[in-house]
């Protein structure tokens, strides 16, 4: 058996990558797609946990996109991305993201996100990664916020599921009363 990997500090594995928003990548809307960030964000969370893991990963789930503002065609996105945390084949990468006027010099947070990968042998198979050295305050508080996230989500994902099962068309029809939505009479009749 393999020797486990030594830790590897979170610096190892830090990227940012910037890239001028140009016009190829507008919506209708003149603005720059989320789309277009999201893959930005997909491949900066790729290098750092490549990196980190020393071998290819892939993208299991994504929390926490919540675009605040606009990005404009002509601005500058940079994407700072680190590993938060691994567990033993997967790892979080948080990707802050940032868009600067040149001109005014003005700088906007977009959004902060969490991207879990999964590091993938030669076989496909999924692989254990080294162990995080954590160097900083900030390494040891997004360590335990990322902890944090992992078990609300787990216990959102669970709550959920009962839920949805415990769902009854029947017995929940009157919560739609108030929503912008119509059921048709045809379906009503058949509920
Ligand atoms: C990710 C994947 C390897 C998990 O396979 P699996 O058989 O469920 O493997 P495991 O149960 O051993 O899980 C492996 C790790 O992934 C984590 N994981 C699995 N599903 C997850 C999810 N939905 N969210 C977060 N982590 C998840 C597990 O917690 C485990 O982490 P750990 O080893 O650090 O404890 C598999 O689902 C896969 O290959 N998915 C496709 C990923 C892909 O191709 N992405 C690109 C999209 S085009």
């Amino acid at each position: 058996m393999n020797p486990a990997p030594a830790p590897r500090p979170v610096s190892h594995s830090r990227t940012t990558l910037t890239e001028l928003m140009i016009p190829a990548y507008a919506n209708f809307g003149g603005r720059v797609h989320g789309g277009t960030l999201l893959s930005l964000m997909d491949k900066v969370a790729y290098a750092c946990a490549a990196k980190h893991a020393g071998q290819y990963c892939v993208t299991v789930s994504v929390d926490g996109v919540n675009f605040r503002q606009p990005v404009d065609v002509g601005e500058l996105v940079s994407l700072m991305g680190s590993v938060n945390y691994v567990g033993k084949t997967s790892l979080v990468v948080g990707i802050k993201v940032i868009a600067e006027n040149v001109k005014t010099g003005m700088v906007k947070h977009t959004n902060t996100s969490y991207f879990t990968m999964v590091a993938k042998d030669d076989t496909g198979q999924p692989t254990e990664v080294p162990a995080l050295l954590l160097e900083t305050t900030d390494d040891v508080r997004r360590f335990l916020e990322a902890m944090k996230r992992k078990e609300l989500r787990a216990a959102f994902s669970e709550h959920f599921d009962n839920a949805k099962t415990e769902m009854l068309f029947a017995e929940n029809m009157h919560l739609l009363t108030k929503e912008r939505c119509e059921v048709t009479d045809e379906l009503r009749s058949q509920l």
